[in-house]
C-alpha cells in the first residue's frame, strides 16, 4: 500500500515517527557504545515522548538527559522506567531550585555547574536534604556556550563543589562542537588528572552530540555519551553525511494547497510546522523523492516549494518532508503519529513539549 493511502486520513500538517527506523537508530548507537564500553544517556529533547525513552532504556541506556526541570518531570511522570536523570543545565533561581529538590526525591539525579555562583545556589537548596546532589563540572571544549575555560578551573570548581554542604562532586561534562573529539580527550583527560590530584574520584566523564557519536570512543576518557537527534535524524545530519534519508524517522506530512505557477507549489506546512531553523543549510526541508524541489520560503502557515522543472504537483496531493532540525519540530506539535512495525498508527501527546522552565 502506498504511503498516501496509508496515511491519507490524517489531517495535515502532521508529524509522523516511524518506530522501526527510530529503533534501528537507537540500537545502532547502543551497539557501538557497548562495543567501546561507553554508557548511553540519550537526550530526550529530540522526541519528548515516554514511549521512545522506554525504547532507549530497553536497548540499554542507563538513564536520560534533560535540559530543563519541567521536561524531566514530564518524562518521569510519563515513563516510570526513568529512574536516573541528568539535567545538563545550570539551575538558577529559587523556584527552580525548589523544584529540583522535589525531583531529586523521586529519581537518581545529577546536574551541572560551571561556576561557584551556580553551585552555591544548589548547595543552599540541598544542604538540608538527606541525599547529596551530584554535580558535574561543565567544561568548554570549544563550543563556547557554558563551561569552565580550562582544566585548572574545572579542578578548582570540583574541589569547591565537593566541599559544599548538600553536594557531591559527580564528574565532568562537556557538549563539544562537531568534530572536536580530540579536543574533548585533551581537555577532559587533563581536567580528570587535576581533579584526581585533589584527592577526588571522577566517577563520570560525559560527552555528547550526534554528529560525532560514532567517533566517541576516540576520546577514551569519556565514560558516558549523550546523543539526542540520533533517534530521529534530520536533514542537517544527512547534509553532514551522518545519516541517510532512510535513517530519518520523523517526517512532516503536508498537503499542496496551491499551484500558482508551473514550477511552484504551496503546502500547508510553514514555520509553525517545519520551524525556521536553518542550521547553516539553504532551504527549510527535503521533500522525499523529489531532489529537484527546494523549500525556499516559509511563512507561518505556508511552505513554498520550487522546482528546477515543472513541479508536477496538484492541489490536494500530499508530500513528506524531512525537516532541517527534528528536535524543534517535536517541540512545535501537541501530538505525533507513531507508526509501528505493522503499519498501525497511534496518536501520542508530546508530553514534554513547551517545557522550557
Ligand atoms: C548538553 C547537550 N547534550 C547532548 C545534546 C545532544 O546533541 P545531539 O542532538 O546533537 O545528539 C545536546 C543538544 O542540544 C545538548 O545540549
Amino acid at each position: 500500500m502506498s504511503w498516501e493511502s496509508r496515511f491519507g486520513g490524517v489531517p495535515t500538517p502532521a508529524v509522523f515517527v516511524d518506530l522501526a527506523v527510530a529503533r534501528r537508530n537507537i540500537e545502532r548507537f547502543q551497539a557501538y557504545a557497548n562495543a567501546h564500553g561507553l554508557a548511553v544517556r540519550p537526550h530526550i529533547k529530540t522526541h519528548k515522548l515516554p514511549e521512545i525513552a522506554r525504547m532507549q532504556l530497553d536497548a540499554g541506556a542507563i538513564g536520560v538527559t534533560c535540559q530543563k526541570i519541567s521536561e524531566a518531570v514530564a518524562m518521569v511522570d510519563g515513563c516510570p522506567a526513568i529512574r536516573d536523570v541528568f539535567i545538563t543545565y545550570n539551575i538558577v533561581g529559587e523556584d527552580k531550585l525548589a523544584r529540583l529538590v522535589t525531583l531529586a526525591r523521586r529519581v537518581r539525579l545529577a546536574v551541572v555547574a560551571d561556576s561557584m555562583a551556580v553551585a552555591a545556589g544548589l548547595s543552599a537548596a540541598f544542604a538540608a536534604e538527606p541525599e547529596k546532589l551530584r554535580v558535574l563540572v561543565e567544561c568548554n571544549t570549544g563550543a563556547d556556550r557554558c563551561g569552565v575555560a580550562s582544566p585548572a578551573e574545572a579542578a578548582a570548581l570540583a574541589r569547591r563543589i565537593a566541599a559544599s554542604p548538600g553536594l557531591a562532586f559527580g564528574g565532568l561534562m562537556t557538549y563539544p562542537p562537531v568534530g572536536a573529539t580530540a579536543a574533548v580527550e585533551t581537555f577532559m583527560r587533563a581536567a580528570k588528572a587535576l581533579v584526581e590530584a585533589e584527592g577526588l574520584v571522577v566517577p563520570v566523564v560525559s560527552s555528547g552530540g550526534t554528529p560525532s557519536m560514532m567517533s566517541a570512543a576516540e576520546a577514551p576518557v569519556t565514560t558516558e555519551y549523550r546523543p539526542g537527534t540520533y533517534v530521529y535524524n534530520d536533514r542537517s545530519l544527512v547534509a553532514r553525511g551522518v545519516a541517510s534519508w532512510d535513517d530519518c524517522a520523523l517526517t512532516v506530512h503536508a498537503t499542496v494547497v496551491s499551484v500558482p505557477a508551473e514550477n511552484r507549489a504551496i503546502v500547508d506546512a510553514g514555520s509553525k510546522a517545519l520551524t525556521s531553523d536553518l542550521l547553516g543549510l539553504t532551504g527549510y526541508g527535503h521533500v522525499l523523492g523529489r531532489d529537484d524541489i527546494a523549500i525556499d520560503q516559509l511563512s507561518e502557515e505556508h511552505g513554498r516549494l520550487v522546482s528546477t522543472r515543472p513541479i508536477g504537483l496538484s492541489v490536494g496531493e500530499r508530500v513528506r518532508i524531512i525537516p532541517n532540525h527534528a528536535c524543534v519540530v517535536s517541540n512545535m506539535v501537541d501530538e505525533v503519529h507513531l507508526i509501528d512495525v505493522n503499519g498501525t498508527i497511534a496518536r501520542r501527546p508530546v508530553v514534554a513539549r513547551g517545557c522550557i522552565a
